[in-house]
């Protein structure tokens, strides 16, 4: 089994166990723009674990992708899996408005494109409730949640905490949090009104918060919107201090600074994105991941 990756995923491809040989490829741009790919090394016949990052510049690093699988293919390997830590597009999952592409699918239908099996961490599902709706090939889905919480557990108090989950998407997530910390919960009703701006609803009268500490789960943190709008509610509401953990961050310099302007107290995020923030490695993630596709082809 050889493991090959883009350069993002470098880091994460060097602390992969030594027992695979891990190759990079070469990738630069023509001076019109346009993505030049090459793999330098003999692979045919031999099982391929392809790394690749769709975190930064996600249209690039999509074509890229097609063209890696490609020239994978034009090598004869055996079989392709391909690790994309985060998968760009998914939150478009319905036709919002007349006109509008239904994204998560497209994005879906390409990646599918001549690989054997796609595993990736908590990609965004929502109308698509499962990755089996959205993808044409066998698909794993592996959670970052464990990790993130292992993290906060061990460096953070978590007594007198509640889990907060912002909507029905970050359900899941939020359960595995609360089980594994045996803490309460609660998911909160958002509507989204623009690509920056949301609205908040449920209940929460009927929780006592005062003095509590609130750790806000989610999937993904964009412009900080969502969680904007929860922390200061939480805060409003008598609560102590908001932490948020979450597997994937796009969040800017700029973003960070109008949340800690609200309140927030600590952001925690995996590396899945290049990001500050990332205080958590998906690596192990991954290593035990392979090891077992390892041991599938009976290694
Ligand atoms: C969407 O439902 C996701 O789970 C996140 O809550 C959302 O993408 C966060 O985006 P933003 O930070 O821009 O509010």
């Amino acid at each position: 089994m050889i493991i090959v990756y883009t350069s993002l995923l470098e880091k994460l491809a060097r602390s992969i166990d030594g027992k695979f040989k891990i190759i990079p490829i070469t990738s630069r741009k023509f001076p019109d723009g346009e993505k030049y790919i090459r793999i330098s090394n003999d692979i045919k016949k031999e099982d391929i674990i392809l790394l690749h990052s769709m975190a930064l510049n996600p249209d690039e690093s999509i074509v890229e992708y097609l063209l890696i699988v490609d020239a994978l293919r034009s090598m004869e390997c055996n079989t392709i899996t391909a690790i994309i830590p985060y998968i760009p597009y998914l939150r478009q999952d319905k036709r919002f408005n007349i006109g509008e592409p239904l994204s998560a699918k497209i994005i879906a239908n390409l990646i599918s494109l001549g690989i054997d099996r796609l595993i990736t961490i908590d990609p965004h599902l929502h109308r698509f409730r499962d990755l089996s709706e959205l993808f044409k090939i066998p698909s794993i889905n592996l959670s970052a949640i464990p990790l993130l919480v292992e993290y906060y557990k061990k460096n953070f108090d978590i007594s007198n905490s509640i889990i907060i989950g912002p909507d029905i998407e970050s359900e899941r997530l939020v359960k595995t949090a609360a089980n594994i910390l045996s803490l309460p919960y609660f998911i909160f009703e958002k509507q989204r009104i623009s690509d920056k701006e949301v609205t908040i609803e449920g209940e929460i009268k009927e929780l006592s918060l005062k003095g509590k500490n609130a750790i806000i789960i989610d999937d993904i943190i964009s412009t900080g919107g969502t969680v904007s709008k929860i922390t200061s509610i939480l805060l409003n509401n008598g609560m102590n201090k908001v932490d948020v953990l979450v597997s994937h961050c796009l969040l800017s310099e700029e973003n960070y600074k109008k949340l800690k302007e609200i309140g927030l107290n600590e952001l925690i995020s995996t590396d899945t994105i290049p990001n500050p923030f990332s205080r958590v490695s998906i690596a192990p993630l991954i290593s035990k991941i392979i090891g077992e596709i390892d041991d599938e082809r009976g290694n």
